[in-house]
């Protein structure tokens, strides 16, 4: 299936009055109509618990939508292909009256019987919904039915094998689309582009001329009003496992024989294999966790994570890790991929720094100036772009060089606007390809390595809070790069 084909597709949102559906979805979808990458064939219900009716449903998603409603927008006809139908997921006659609102509307949208349903809503209801969407006939035989799922996938490997049973008692491996956000996002996309298409980097993306490959997902945000859910996770869980792996994998892995899904799937997961799974006993060695104290963002105090809500007082849960990741296949072997993400830390933003080995002698620095490494930079969020940092005659007499820059910011380019994460991946849900989102194998194989690091940190009690809000995390931190010889790049201005 080609991506130009038009969608046909009813999608049923569970959580429809939810934080991320009004966030993200409909405005993901409001995007996808405008840019008529989907069209006549496709209706949207949103299924919840509040009593509305389709019209109280339609000025929540206008609500959703309306800070980014130009002039000539008609959101009158986006708005008309909402429909709603309360639910209680644990009902069977909900299902029922589900049932024959997407029957009336499939023939109204003339859908081919498509059938997305797309879990935005606590996690604990997943596997009963996906097998009541089976039992109560809402899966088509004439058309796809596609379940996606938002994350966290499980809390450890344990409650994610259970999950994952009961989703497929319903639904098969290749019907389940299971949201990783990242893998949605212009950059984390182009990694693959950047090693695969340039052979400047596919012949020296191995263990003979990187000497590290440092990524990092830092915010400055708190935990708002999510402390509840974050409490019980921690940035391990809520970041590590799905989005930094994630993206380390893509940097890691060997070129797939084609682009389709199960080919790059496939080396994706076997990377996740060769991750060097860290015994419990040896956890400080590899691994950092954090948890923010006072401090100043923008020149504003804020409080620490434990005063952030009376629940969290004596909270041991880290709200920053750093980590030292090591591939061992003989690519990589002897490479240490260093992972790096916090809440409240200095700066919002995503970046991938690959430093390159220097030149085994150096003849243009001297000792006080010493030679700066080859880096490429991959500037996922806020901007996105490659930079790629190079020595260059200084223009100074003499012999000098010195660091320059060759930089290609995205954003910039003809005023484009790179779509949302979500936007893509609803699109490439619809359109059934899987490729940017998570196998089961991959999800098993990073709990697994997490659950061994979460593990190790239970026989120490930690020493919480340890970073200043507004700061780049823990002095441990730094020294888990220091003791190997390098330092983390900064994410600013680089
Ligand atoms: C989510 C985490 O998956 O990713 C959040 O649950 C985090 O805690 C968010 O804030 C970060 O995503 P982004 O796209 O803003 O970097």
């Amino acid at each position: 299936m080609t991506k130009q084909q038009e969608p046909k597709a009813i999608i049923v949102i569970f959580g429809a009055t939810g934080d991320l559906a009004m966030r993200k979805l409909y405005p993901s979808i409001f995007n996808l109509f405008r840019s008529g990458q989907i069209d006549k064939n496709v209706a949207v219900i949103g299924a919840a618990r509040k009593p509305w009716d389709h019209t109280e449903f339609r000025q929540h998603v206008h609500e959703s939508i309306s800070g980014k409603l130009e002039t000539n927008d008609d959101p009158e006809s986006f708005l008309s292909r909402f429909y709603y139908q309360q639910v209680d997921v644990t009902d069977e006659t909900s299902y029922k009256h589900l049932h024959n609102l997407v029957n009336d509307l499939e023939e109204k949208y003339d859908t081919d019987g498509n059938r997305m349903f797309y879990l935005a809503m606590a996690p604990e209801f997943f596997g009963m919904i996906a097998q009541r969407i089976d039992r109560f006939g809402l899966k088509n035989s004439d058309g796809w039915t596609r379940l996606v799922i938002e994350k966290p996938f499980g809390h450890d490997l344990p409650s994610a094998q259970k999950l994952n049973n009961e989703v497929r008692e319903a639904f098969n491996e290749d019907q389940i689309y299971r949201i990783d956000h990242y893998l949605g996002k212009e950059m984390v996309q182009n990694i693959e582009v950047i090693r695969f298409a340039n052979g400047i980097f596919g012949h020296l993306w191995n263990n003979q001329f990187i000497s590290n490959i440092q990524i990092t997902s830092s915010e400055s945000l708190g935990v708002e009003e999510r402390f509840h859910f974050y409490n019980q996770s921690g940035a391990a869980r809520d970041m590590v496992q799905n989005h930094m792996l994630q993206m380390l994998a893509l940097l890691a892995m060997e070129p797939p024989i084609t682009l389709d899904t199960d080919e790059v799937r496939s080396e994706k997961i076997k990377v996740f294999r060769a991750m060097r799974r860290i015994k419990p006993e040896k956890v400080d060695e590899y691994f950092v966790r954090g948890q923010y104290d006072r401090g100043e963002i923008n020149g504003k105090p804020v409080a620490s994570y434990q005063e952030e809500h009376e629940d969290l007082k004596g909270s041991n849960t880290e709200t920053f890790v750093a980590g030292k990741v090591y591939i061992d296949n003989y690519r990589w072997a002897g490479v240490p991929f260093y992972i790096r993400t916090g809440k409240r830390m200095a700066e919002k933003a995503a970046k991938i720094v690959v430093e390159f080995k220097n030149m085994p002698m150096n003849l243009y620095y001297d000792e006080k100036d010493k030679q700066q490494p080859n880096l490429l930079v991959i500037n996922v969020q806020p901007e996105e772009g490659v930079t790629l940092h190079l020595n260059a005659k200084s223009n100074k007499p003499g012999t000098q060089a010195e660091p320059i820059k060759l930089s290609y910011v995205y954003n910039h380019k003809s005023g484009m606007r790179s779509p949302e994460a979500y936007e893509k991946l609803l699109l490439d849900c619809m359109l059934g390809d899987a490729t940017n989102f998570t196998h089961w194998d991959e999800v098993a194989l990073s709990w697994a390595f997490i659950d061994s690091v979460i593990e190790g940190w239970k026989w120490k009690k930690p020493n919480f809070p340890n970073y200043q809000a507004g700061s780049m995390g823990p002095e441990a931190a730094h020294e888990l790069l220091e003791k190997d010889g390098f330092h983390w790049w900064p994410i600013k201005d680089i």
